[in-house]
């Protein structure tokens, strides 16, 4: 295991961040691929005479920097993890890079039902890495939850994750195009959750090329306007919810309006536009009836 004096290794951090990149980023990959963490850093400077101990030496750690900086590839994919919530993710290109933001639909959850609701049935369409439907499972340990996925790639990983980081075996993933795997839970539904893809085209063609390069088209892309699928959710989600179910949906951030129309058009009742940290309306709930 290499070992470095602190002095050596604050030393080399700040010459990689004299590079470019950001705090967040190098510390995802000295803890995620270095096996240091912010906090084994900060008690090594209390003991300023201790050595740090790395899982791999730091011309390693410093290519991985250098192909971040210089290709613009996210840091998560090439450290394979995320950190999102309380948990600690696989994530290969294969995946979506679960957002910060999306984070608050767990709070949106939890605000509806309560901690201490029981026995409830969820469907999350468009699962990816997992995060929202694991983090649920987690939060609600008496909940059963479907996650679905069209690709099987993803629903690898998603199940991976949560066979990682769950000691409950209330989650089940299925693969197909959103509602169509659940068939047998017509009407069944308490809560159905969908971050789905909701770039508009035009918008998509100008993304950063660290999301444009290297993140699923199929996991952005909403169509020509960004709420193709946005709209097909809503419309059939009457047929799979329970009377008074949850519909939560994320949405970009100039999408709130027209989805609030969406939901109430289909008879959605409590319509709701709910701002991330940013004050973006970046959520729209409603409950069907
Ligand atoms: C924006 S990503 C969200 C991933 C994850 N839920 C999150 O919040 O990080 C959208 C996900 O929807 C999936 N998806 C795209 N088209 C789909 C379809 N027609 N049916 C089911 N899932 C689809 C993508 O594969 C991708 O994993």
């Amino acid at each position: 295991m290499p070992s470095i004096s602190v002095k050596e290794f604050l030393f080399w951090k700040k010459i990689q961040l004299s590079k470019g990149g950001d705090h967040q980023s190098l510390a995802l990959l000295l803890n995620s691929v270095g096996g240091i963490s912010n906090s084994d850093i900060n008690l090594s400077r209390i003991n300023s005479g201790d050595n740090l101990y790395l899982r791999k030496n730091l011309d390693f750690l410093e290519s991985i920097w250098k192909d971040h900086l210089l290709n613009s590839t996210p840091i998560q994919y090439l450290c394979g993890t995320t950190f999102w919530r309380d948990l600690k993710l696989k994530v290969t290109d294969k995946v979506l890079i679960p957002r910060p933001e999306t984070e608050l639909i767990v709070d949106i959850v939890i605000k509806i039902f309560g901690k201490k609701s029981q026995n409830l049935l969820f469907a999350e369409l468009g699962t990816g890495s997992g995060a929202i439907s694991i983090s649920l499972s987690q939060e609600f340990p008496s909940w059963e939850g479907i996650a679905t996925d069209i690709d099987q790639d993803a629903l690898e990983i998603a199940t991976k994750n949560y066979i990682d980081s769950s000691k409950y075996s209330n989650l089940r993933f299925c693969c197909g195009h959103w509602w169509n795997p659940l068939e047998s839970f017509k009407g069944k539904f308490d809560l159905a959750i969908s971050n789905p893809p909701y770039i508009p085209h035009n918008i998509y063609k100008k993304l950063p090329k660290e999301v444009k390069n290297f993140e699923p088209k199929i996991a952005l892309l909403g169509g020509e306007d960004g709420l193709e699928h946005i709209r097909e959710i809503i419309q059939k989600s009457p047929l799979f919810l329970r009377q008074k179910g949850w519909l939560i949906l994320e949405n970009h951030f100039d999408q709130g309006e027209k989805v609030k129309q969406l939901l109430i058009k289909n008879k959605f009742t409590l319509v709701e536009i709910v701002n991330d940290f940013s004050g973006i309306g970046r959520f729209t709930i409603g409950r069907y009836k």
